[in-house]
């Protein structure tokens, strides 16, 4: 798939996300509003959405509908841009621009940004039990129960609070992968199990799923290292230089610049590899893991 391929697909979606939370985050006329318009601001207008693009490529294997795998990706977002709030508050990373504007607590205040955070990563749920969109009741446990692990102590949580310590621990490389693979890779790893669970594939058929899964979120998270490292804020969207100035363990830290991009392009080939039975259908997957590592933001 060309570059501009992928940029027209990640456009769609993109308007399908924004759509979509216009609808879910309605500002009801009452003293509730502040808090919708910070979701809002969180949610809407920005970001890659790269979550909900993979849920839909994984998806559209199994031929399930669109707005089965939205309603899914929707979900991870939710949880997605949940966790940007937290992450960038003061007792957090303490950042004051996402997604190219200011975060949740500098444009409104942090009692307002904690509660969107908790309020979206409620809403994440509520979409996966809606019995309309989402007919069969047992992919509405599988895929409620896999997003509740990614997201909690053995997932994101859990990498988070890993990723606190690493300002102060000296980790290894095998501690920052693990780290990574909790923060940020459990997340994306959701993503393409949930195409798999909407396409009703047992378990041993996701092996090379899962496997490209893994790499992809890997190489993703040495990206986001990359970009602090050398990025520019404006491009990025956020600040950079702060992993450094936190003096946070990372896997460029560990090894560099040069061998963590090294690092990152050989997990695309290995994901690509993941993905040897599947022909043309998985070219979207294979385009987007190399937007994973090429991406400057
Ligand atoms: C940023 O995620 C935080 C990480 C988990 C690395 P993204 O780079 O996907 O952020 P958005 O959604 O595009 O803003
Ligand atoms: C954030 O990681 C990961 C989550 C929010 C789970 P980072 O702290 O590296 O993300 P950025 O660089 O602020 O986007
Ligand atoms: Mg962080
Ligand atoms: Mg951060
Ligand atoms: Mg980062």
């Amino acid at each position: 798939m060309a570059p501009d391929q992928l940029v027209a697909v990640i456009d769609g979606i993109s308007a399908d996300v924004d759509a979509a939370f216009d609808r879910l985050l309605a500002v009801p006329d009452d003293a509730r509003a502040r808090l919708y318009l910070a979701m809002r601001h969180a949610a809407m207008g920005g970001g890659k959405r790269l979550r909900p693009l993979l849920v839909r490529a994984t998806a559209q294997l199994f031929n399930i509908d669109v707005s089965q795998s939205l309603q899914a990706g929707l979900a991870v977002e939710c949880i997605h841009v949940y966790s940007l709030i937290h992450d960038d508050l003061p007792c957090m990373d303490d950042d004051d621009m996402r997604r190219g504007k200011p975060t949740v607590h500098k444009a409104f205040d942090e009692a307002t940004a904690v509660l969107a955070g908790d309020s979206l990563h409620a809403i994440a749920f509520e979409l996966l039990a809606d019995g309309h969109v989402l007919p069969d009741p047992f992919v509405r446990a599988e895929l409620s129960h896999a997003l509740a692990h990614a997201s909690g102590p053995a997932g994101m949580a859990g990498g988070q609070m890993m990723d606190l310590e690493a300002e102060t621990t000296t980790f290894d490389l095998g501690t920052v992968t693990r780290l990574q693979q909790l923060k940020t890779g459990a997340l994306i790893s959701y993503c393409v199990e949930a195409g798999a669970i909407l396409g009703r594939i047992a378990p041993e058929g996701r092996t090379g799923l899962r496997g490209y899964a893994r790499d992809v979120g890997l190489a993703f998270q040495i990206a986001d290292d990359l970009i602090d490292v050398e990025g520019d804020a404006a491009t990025a969207g956020k600040a950079v230089g702060k992993d450094a100035a936190q003096g946070k363990a990372t896997f460029v830290s560990l090894l560099g610049v040069e061998r963590a991009r090294a690092q990152a392009h050989a997990l695309v080939e290995q994901a690509h590899a993941h993905l040897h039975g599947f022909g043309a259908e998985a070219d979207l997957l294979r385009a987007i893991a190399r937007f994973a590592v090429e991406r400057k933001r």
